[in-house]
């Protein structure tokens, strides 16, 4: 790493990803660490250019009272804290963007040298280093994270990754097809595309309660990837996507170490690989900034969430095929839709869903007893709480009119009106 770095130290701030990401903004590269970071540590960390103790008024990590270790503090480097007008260091109230820049560039004199492309550069050596002469496997969805992950690591070892795409069956319309179209045909990766619908659908049969299916799809995918990696030998690191939120528990008080192993790609952690994992240090927008100047469709990029159990839990109840194909087919309508009145972007996920109910309808005369479908459309800063999308009526007309005319099995289309609370974004 070249690039000059501010170390946020967390004394209970509540805001330190705030901070972090102002420092980013500003051009300095910026990590949150621990109140209890030694001094050894600390000299360990490359190109530490100034210290920011992110406090608050009580000053509490975890319930206990903190302090910074006396030989942090005269470690020689310059030391800023925000809100800890008791300690015998240089305080301001607020870390405002004037404050911060004061202290970056007057007093700790750093470079404003971090950007998306010298973070690629610099990944990219790192990865080479890690990895020497070694191979690498990568389960690659085709979300943001592990598509980016996957760009990363082919620019840096080429066909010394091996991606395992695993297509459960619940994945949105043309999405396993993309995966295959940009990293196999366009970036030249080895991709091993398993085809596990059968199976994954066959397990799911019958099953209504939403979270057996939650665990059934999770244990699934690790019994499917298990089997297509074992086949492959000698391979030593397995990529992940984690990403810095999962690592620092954002607008917490604690900056906890890393909990990296856990929680991507619904992997365990006792899989005999160690861990690459390349965009550990990134907030969500820097990840897709970083899919971008890798060259990532936008479309890939730019993608609204989409839960790891996928349109699983969108196909209420039992699934079945054809439940499934409705969602599929009207997701990718209103998508479609959304995208061309201007929506995309400015509503924070949208999707469709389809009840195990039916009701009564009609049809060229005749009667039907056919499914609905039901859009949900909703704005939202965290998904803790959400306000419902307020589309057009001729946006929700058009979706309504091509849906009902272009899924079969469906008469009916519904507009979900519900915040959160009471109801969640999803149904299941
Ligand atoms: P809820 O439904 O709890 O959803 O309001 C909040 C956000 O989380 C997503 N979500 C999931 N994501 N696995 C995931 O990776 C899941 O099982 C899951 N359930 C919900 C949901 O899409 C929304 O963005």
């Amino acid at each position: 790493m070249k690039q000059d770095m501010i170390v946020i130290l967390d004394l209970g701030g509540t805001d330190n990803s705030t901070v972090a990401r102002a420092i980013r903004g500003l051009g300095v590269y910026s990590e949150i660490h621990p109140h209890d970071l030694t001094r050894r540590q600390l000299e360990a960390l490359p190109n530490v250019r100034g210290l920011l103790l992110n406090g608050g008024p009580n000053r509490v990590v975890d319930g206990q009272p903190v302090q910074v270790a006396p030989e942090v503090l005269e470690c020689g480097l310059p030391v800023l804290a925000i809100g800890c007008p008791d300690l015998s260091v240089p305080n301001r109230e607020q870390a405002t963007e004037e404050v911060l820049a004061a202290f970056l560039f007057d007093t700790c004199r750093c470079e404003a040298n971090w950007s998306m492309d010298a973070f690629v550069e610099d990944q990219v050596e790192q990865i080479r280093r890690q990895v020497g002469d070694e191979r690498v496997l990568l389960a690659l969805s085709g979300g943001v994270d592990s598509s980016v992950v996957a760009a990363l690591l082919i620019r840096a070892i080429g066909d010394r990754l091996t991606c395992i795409h695993v297509n459960h069956g619940l994945l949105r319309k043309g999405e396993s097809e993309q995966v295959i179209q940009v990293f196999r045909e366009r970036m030249g990766a080895t991709l091993i595309y398993v085809d596990a619908v059968d199976r994954f659908l066959g397990k799911l049969e019958g099953v209504a309660d939403p979270e057996r299916k939650r665990k059934i799809i999770g244990a699934e995918f690790i019994r499917v990837f298990d089997e297509a990696a074992s086949r492959l030998e000698g391979i030593r690191f397995l990529a992940q996507g984690t990403i810095y939120p999962d690592i620092v528990e954002s607008g917490t008080r604690t900056a906890k170490a890393i909990k990296a192993h856990h929680n991507v790609g619904g992997l365990p952690d006792d899989l005999a690989f160690e861990l690459v994992e390349p965009i550990r240090t990134l907030y969500k927008d820097e990840v897709r900034a970083c899919g971008t100047a890798l060259g990532l469709p936008d479309d890939m990029v730019h993608r609204q969430p989409f839960p790891g159990p996928g349109l699983g839990v969108r196909c209420l109840g039992a699934i079945t095929r054809d439940r499934l194909e409705a969602v599929r087919e009207s997701d990718a309508i209103l998508r479609e839709e959304f995208r061309r009145a201007g929506l995309e972007g400015q509503v924070w996920q949208y999707f469709t869903l389809v009840p195990d109910l039916r009701s009564v309808g009609i049809r060229d005369h005749a009667r039907t007893f056919e499914y609905p479908v039901i859009l949900r459309a909703v704005h939202t800063v965290d998904a803790i709480t959400a306000t419902v999308a307020h589309p057009d009526w001729a946006v929700l007309d058009r979706i309504t009119a091509r849906i009902i005319t272009e899924v079969p099995g469906v008469n009916r289309v519904c507009y979900d009106l519900t915040p959160k609370p009471t109801g969640t974004i999803e149904w299941e």
